[in-house]
């Protein structure tokens, strides 16, 4: 099975031998010993994340979670192109969203979904997925493609749930560096939003009904955005880190109206984190 070296030169020119551009899978020869490193678009950086994860812990015969987005898309790639050269074989995924269920079916994934005998009744090996903020204590704010409660009921049922980001996404404190979605039901949804701004723990937060697509946190459309759960969501947006992340989750989750909330605590088991520099891997 393939594997990505952490911390190699990824893209360039190398000392002394050809340079294996992992992005694209095409060797590059070595003309000199001077090492020039080219810097690497996003999609890169997010599909050697991808890769590596599948690499690292996706074994034959494991059930599997299949996450949602654009780096998670790399992830399903990589699991397809795997099935496909027969290096991994007995596997079955459970896909997060509607977008991933397509995606993994082009593929030639095999599907199921939790709770029945196919997923060892919710008993998955791993499950992978990007996420939007990742902390220093490894929580998550996920949601930002609109699929949070599909991956949440996923990946808490992974015993290992591995997370792929590119270093953009590596941040001081939840919150400032990307709004947090809030899934909540469309009756009354002007009565949960004002509901959520008045919680203790977001003080500061303003939220945001989402319009346009669901699969992405940007105004691009009037209509409020509905997800694959036919709910809508609230972005809330902070200056200031939320200051205790498990009590607000624990606040977003016992106020009526709220479906469930992007604040993904304690669940992480490895961050996979692709940079410029290579790649490096934080565990819980
Ligand atoms: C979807 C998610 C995604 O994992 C998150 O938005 C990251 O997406 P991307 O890899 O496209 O940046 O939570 O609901």
């Amino acid at each position: 099975m393939l594997s990505l070296t952490a911390g190699c030169a990824v893209f360039g020119w190398v000392v002394n031998g050809p340079a294996h551009n992992i992005a694209t899978g095409s060797v590059v020869q070595s003309q000199s010993s001077i090492r020039m490193q080219t810097a690497l678009s996003q999609d890169e950086l997010k599909k050697m994340a991808g890769y590596k994860a599948v690499d690292d812990y996706v074994r034959s015969g494991m059930v599997i979670g299949l996450g949602t987005g654009s780096t998670a898309a790399f992830a399903v790639e990589r699991v397809g192109e795997l099935l496909k050269s027969g290096e991994l074989t007995d596997i079955v995924a459970i896909p997060t969203s509607v977008r991933t269920k397509e995606q993994a079916e082009e593929l030639g994934i095999p599907l199921t979904t939790l709770g029945t005998p196919e997923s060892r009744f919710s008993k998955l090996d791993v499950a992978i997925d990007g996420a939007d903020a990742v902390d220093p204590q490894l929580n998550l704010i996920k949601g930002g493609g609109g699929a949070l409660f599909r991956e949440k009921i996923v990946e808490e049922c992974a015993e290992k749930f591995i997370v792929i980001v590119d270093d953009s996404k590596m941040c001081d404190g939840l919150g400032p560096t990307f709004a947090l979605p809030v899934e909540i039901a469309p009756f009354c949804w002007e009565h949960t939003m004002r509901a959520i701004s008045e919680l203790p723990s977001l003080a500061g937060g303003k939220p945001q009904l989402r319009l346009g697509s669901s699969a992405n946190n940007a105004v691009d459309g009037d209509d409020p955005a509905v997800t694959d759960n036919g709910l809508y969501i609230v972005d809330v947006f902070f200056t200031e880190p939320i200051a205790d992340a498990p009590k607000a989750a624990a606040e977003l989750k016992a106020t009526c109206g709220v479906f469930e909330h992007g604040l993904f605590c304690g669940m992480t088991t490895s961050v996979i984190i692709a940079g410029s520099d290579g790649i490096s891997e934080q565990k819980a």
